[in-house]
């Protein structure tokens, strides 16, 4: 269904070894918390990757560093061949926000209840001058058609509070695409909404991909739903990227011992997009963390190594890569570059 045959070979945004660090702890205690560490991938115009992994794995904060709405402690975040790091502040900044949005998870916070329908469209074609002011109501009319709105002059003067959780996420959609946006970083999109809205959403969000080639981060912690939306599957342990591969190929084999882990708890195929992760028999060690694979503590294939120093990546076919000593002789990274 997700139009996986498109070929896609132009790359859109690069992410390079991102890290952010929190202090956190009282004044005269602080301390680190690494949040996201060494994350690197790419997407390409018009595909959807999902970001994979249990609460506090740093999915959301790895979204709104590429949405700016958090400044990154390293790296660097390139769009269409510009750093966005260093070109910020000013026009390039700007044009960076209008081309890449995101959607929320929660769509009762994300919409304010004093504002209508009109006018949280209204607002980023303002900020960004991207339509003639009286070119605006037709185009808000226009994009809540696109998200399944109709008639699109029902909805266009009502507030929040008098549409359903599926419409007010339509609406966070229709937001986001006010702008004309590339990229679409989507925080758990579904996971607020009943379970028999969640299914017309993806499909909204494959939809938009197929006819306007947006392409989506898709994050989220149900492998069931990433398989069903995404070309790719990042799986994200502890701030860290521990695998990539095509969905299928995620699915069907998943190679590095955390991604087993889910899969093994996750649903079979088709299975309901319901399931949840498995209970965590521990939290993701990400303050101040010793070195060595950040799994290793859960791991039951764990190698005397594997505590010495974190894995690199090993490269297999089909651009598939994983982050494990199982996997051959992959490069050992030092420390710390957050
Ligand atoms: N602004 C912040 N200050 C301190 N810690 C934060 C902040 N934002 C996120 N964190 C921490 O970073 C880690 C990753 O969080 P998050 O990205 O929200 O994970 P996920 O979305 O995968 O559940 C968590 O331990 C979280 O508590
Ligand atoms: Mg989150």
């Amino acid at each position: 269904m997700s139009g996986r045959e498109i070929k896609m070979t132009d790359k859109l945004l690069d992410i390079q070894h991102l890290g952010v660090r929190f202090e956190i702890g009282s004044m005269f205690h602080k301390s680190g918390l690494r949040a996201v560490h060494d994350v690197s991938f790419s997407v390409d115009r018009g595909e959807i990757v999902a970001l994979v992994g249990e609460s506090g794995s740093g999915k959301s904060t790895i979204a709104r560093l590429i949405c700016r709405l958090e400044k990154p402690t390293s790296g660097r975040i390139v769009l269409d061949g510009k750093d966005v790091l260093t070109s910020e502040p000013g026009a390039a900044g700007k044009e960076y926000r209008r081309r890449v949005q995101m959607i929320f998870q929660d769509p009762f916070g994300s919409l304010n209840p004093v504002h209508t329908i009109a006018y949280h469209l209204a607002r980023p074609m303002q900020i960004h001058q991207t339509i003639d002011s009286k070119d605006r109501r037709s185009r808000i009319l226009q994009l809540l058609n696109t998200v399944g709105l109709r008639p699109a002059e029902d909805y266009i003067d009502k507030f929040p509070h008098s549409l359903s959780g599926g419409q007010r996420q339509r609406v966070a959609i229709a937001r986001a695409l006010a702008t004309g946006p590339d990229l679409i970083c989507a925080d758990e999109p579904t996971s607020m909404l009943d379970v028999s809205i969640r299914v017309d959403i993806l499909q909204l969000l494959t939809d938009l991909r197929n006819e306007q080639k947006t392409a989506f981060i898709f994050v989220t912690h149900d492998l069931a739903a990433a398989r069903q939306l995404a070309d790719r599957i990042l799986v994200l342990y502890a701030g860290q990227l521990v695998e990539e591969a095509t969905s299928d190929e995620l699915i069907a084999t998943p190679k590095h011992p955390y991604a087993r882990l889910l899969l093994a708890a996750a649903p079979q195929k088709g299975g309901s997009l319901e399931t949840p992760l498995p209970a965590k028999p521990g939290t993701p060690q990400n303050v101040d963390p010793e070195p060595g694979c950040p799994f290793s503590e859960r791991c039951n294939e764990v190698m005397e190594m594997c505590r010495q120093k974190t894995p690199g990546w090993t490269f297999l076919e089909n651009n598939r890569r994983v982050r494990c000593y199982l996997y051959g002789d992959a490069l050992a990274t030092e420390g710390d570059d957050t």
